[in-house]
């Protein structure tokens, strides 16, 4: 069973995970010496981001390693870009800290931008890697990472990133798959706003639906699923 945790705020919604990445953080590098944390896109985790920028000293960013879960096909300076939102909320202040971050070259082609970031992959882990944590967010839709309704990425066995082009967006999207995320140490999604209040209830307390549903394909094999939500987002799960 998932470890739901509900915070009276956005703001003390960003500060627990950022203190979750920190101790997640400590802990890999004790055992390891290394971190490894593959981060979410989207709104809602610019403020986490922003905490860790902002307690940069709580780490030696040196043996971290900062990798994405997914990316929309721009540019890395696009307004769309994960990488570019993560650079402005939190690498511009951590780079002299020494931090390590691989994006996905999202300015090439979809399958050469997904081709070149599993090689990527492939060349860092020995086998499907084990992140020390994957920050992990969740639409209206219920859709994780870029894995959307419908999309037969939700059911990829092999593959570690994918490109397709999503219907309700528009666009074209690159993502890693379940086989990936799923064999995390910590998978943590971090929800906020009561228009995401629905697809958590559908998620956590619907029927296993996961072409309607994807994020309930989140199931980690060894590892442990935490839900962060400010009291907006859980307000169905209170209430029933
Ligand atoms: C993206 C994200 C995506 C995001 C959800 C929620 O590229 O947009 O990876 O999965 O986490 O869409 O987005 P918000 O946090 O903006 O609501």
């Amino acid at each position: 069973m998932p470890q739901i945790d509900v915070y009276d705020s956005p703001d003390l919604l960003a500060a627990s995970a950022g203190e979750l990445f920190f101790e997640l953080a400590h802990r890999a590098i004790r055992e390891t010496g290394t971190f490894s944390a593959l981060l979410s896109g989207g709104t809602t985790p610019r403020a986490v981001y922003r905490w860790l920028a902002e307690h940069g000293d709580m780490l030696d960013w040196h043996r971290v390693r900062l990798f994405f879960g997914d990316e929309r096909c721009v540019p890395p300076g696009h307004p769309d870009s994960n990488y570019r939102m993560v650079r402005e909320s939190m690498l511009d202040v951590l780079d002299n800290l020494g931090v390590t971050t691989y994006r996905i070259p999202a300015e090439y082609p979809p399958e050469e931008a997904s081709s070149r970031y599993e090689t990527l992959l492939r060349s860092l882990f020995d086998g499907t890697p084990v992140f020390d944590l994957v920050l992990l967010g969740l639409g209206a839709d219920a859709h994780t990472a870029s894995l959307f309704p419908g999309t037969t990425a939700i059911h990829e066995e092999q593959a570690w990133v994918l490109a397709h082009y999503i219907e309700s967006v528009a666009a074209w999207r690159i993502t890693v798959t379940p086989p990936l995320l799923n064999n995390a140490r910590v998978v943590a999604f971090i929800v906020s706003g009561e228009s995401k209040s629905a697809a958590v209830d559908a998620v956590l307390h619907g029927g296993r639906a996961v072409d309607i549903y994807p994020a309930q394909i989140i199931q980690p094999v060894r590892g442990d699923l935490r839900w962060l939500l400010d009291k907006d987002a859980a307000k169905l799960i209170l209430s029933g």
